[in-house]
């Protein structure tokens, strides 16, 4: 048995993750998974109605009762700030101490990258972004708020623990897979941040002697991989940089609607999520890509140790894919809920 919170959220999440439950239930209908999916309401609506984002309980029953969170998105245009999101997203990655944020970007159809030249074999990386601390602990603050003199101080967070162990993390992934890792950083203009990553690059790659390795400077990288994506497999980041390459990444394959992620931390829960955010210009339309969502699932079965069950919905994504059963983005003509159906029926 393995109990799962889904919280759909805002915008297009609360159209994708229900395409992605349709897709687990059949698949726990087939096969007896012993899933148990229970719906979780959280996102904007809630938070304007009781001013309340997420309650110490609910963080404490979602810690203790389940074994994984599947989650939509969290964004609302009416919530400034998007103080709500912050609460809920940022805020179960470090309560729950989710310090790997895993987001494997691969080519599925060469047609849908905008690369003359890819191929599936030559652009399949996953970056490894670090996802409790960095840019992202709204340490700082404001002074002289509205005024001309107004200072604005956003603090870049990066401990020893916290660096050494995503880098960790990347390193044992890119042993095990024979793969090679490459960090980004920017150590040339921020000093002391990017000494402590280089630093302890250097020391944990002594624990993984085989991995070839390289640290870039983040901008290059991000050139780089747009020409030469076949150099990169997998790419370990602080939070933000992590971000922002998983999104540059995601394009190109085809866009934020086939990206998929995995909120970790080795022996614990997992919470599940698209790398895409609500999409306030498609909300509502029913035409929001649910394959990053699906994909997203397919993760989380692999950390329930139902790995069989994922390579079949991996599998089915791939036909459907290559048969152009695709939402508008891609090219294609179909709904949400058709682009599943078609998935379903290739599962
Ligand atoms: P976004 O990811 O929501 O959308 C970026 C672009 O990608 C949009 O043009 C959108 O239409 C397109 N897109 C995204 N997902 C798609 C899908 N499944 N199918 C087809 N097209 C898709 O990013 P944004 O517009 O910058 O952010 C919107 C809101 O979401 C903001 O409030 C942001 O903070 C939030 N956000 C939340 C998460 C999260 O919950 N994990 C992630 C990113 C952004
Ligand atoms: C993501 C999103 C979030 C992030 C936002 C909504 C805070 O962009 O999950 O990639 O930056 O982590
Ligand atoms: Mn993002």
């Amino acid at each position: 048995m393995a109990r799962i919170a889904v919280v759909p959220g805002d915008g297009i999440g609360l159209e994708v993750v229900p395409q992605a439950v349709r897709v687990l239930e059949a698949l726990d209908a087939a096969r007896g998974l012993g899933l148990e999916l229970v719906d979780w309401d959280l996102g904007a609506d809630r938070y304007l109605e009781t001013g309340v984002a997420i309650t110490e309980d609910e963080f404490a029953v979602l810690a203790s009762d389940y074994d994984a969170i599947l989650l939509g998105a969290l964004g609302d245009p009416r919530v400034p700030g998007n103080e709500h999101a912050r609460d809920i997203l940022l805020g179960l990655r470090f309560r729950l101490d989710l310090y790997v944020n895993l987001r494997p970007v691969r080519l599925l159809v060469p047609d849908h990258s905008p690369l003359r030249h890819a191929t599936p074999e030559a652009l399949d990386l996953v970056v490894f972004r670090e996802n409790t601390e960095g840019a992202y602990t709204g340490m700082g603050g404001v002074f002289k708020r509205g005024t001309p003199e107004e200072v604005a101080i956003e603090e870049d967070v990066n401990t020893r623990k916290g660096v050494e162990r995503i880098l960790r993390a990347a390193f044992r992934h890119a042993a095990d897979h024979g793969r090679r890792l490459t960090l980004a950083d920017k150590s040339n203009a921020m000093r002391h941040a990017g000494q402590l990553w280089r630093r302890t690059f250097d020391e944990v790659a002594a624990e993984f002697p085989d991995v070839e390795r390289e640290a870039m400077y983040v901008d290059a990288l991000a050139m780089d991989l747009v020409l030469r994506p076949d150099r990169y497999q997998v790419i370990v980041a602080s939070n933000l940089f992590g971000d922002i390459l998983s999104d540059l990444a995601a394009g190109l394959v085809g866009g934020l609607g086939l990206a998929p992620s995995a909120n970790l931390r080795p022996g614990g829960i997992g919470m599940f999520e698209p790398v895409h955010g609500s999409a306030p210009d498609i909300a509502g339309k029913g035409i929001a890509n649910p394959i990053a969502a699906i994909l997203t699932a397919a993760l989380m079965l692999d950390h329930l140790g139902h790995e069989p069950a994922a390579r079949r919905i991996e599998a089915a994504v791939l036909a459907a894919l290559r048969d152009g059963a695709t939402t508008p983005e891609l090219g294609g003509r179909l709904d949400t809920a058709s682009a599943t159906d078609a998935i379903l029926d290739r599962l």
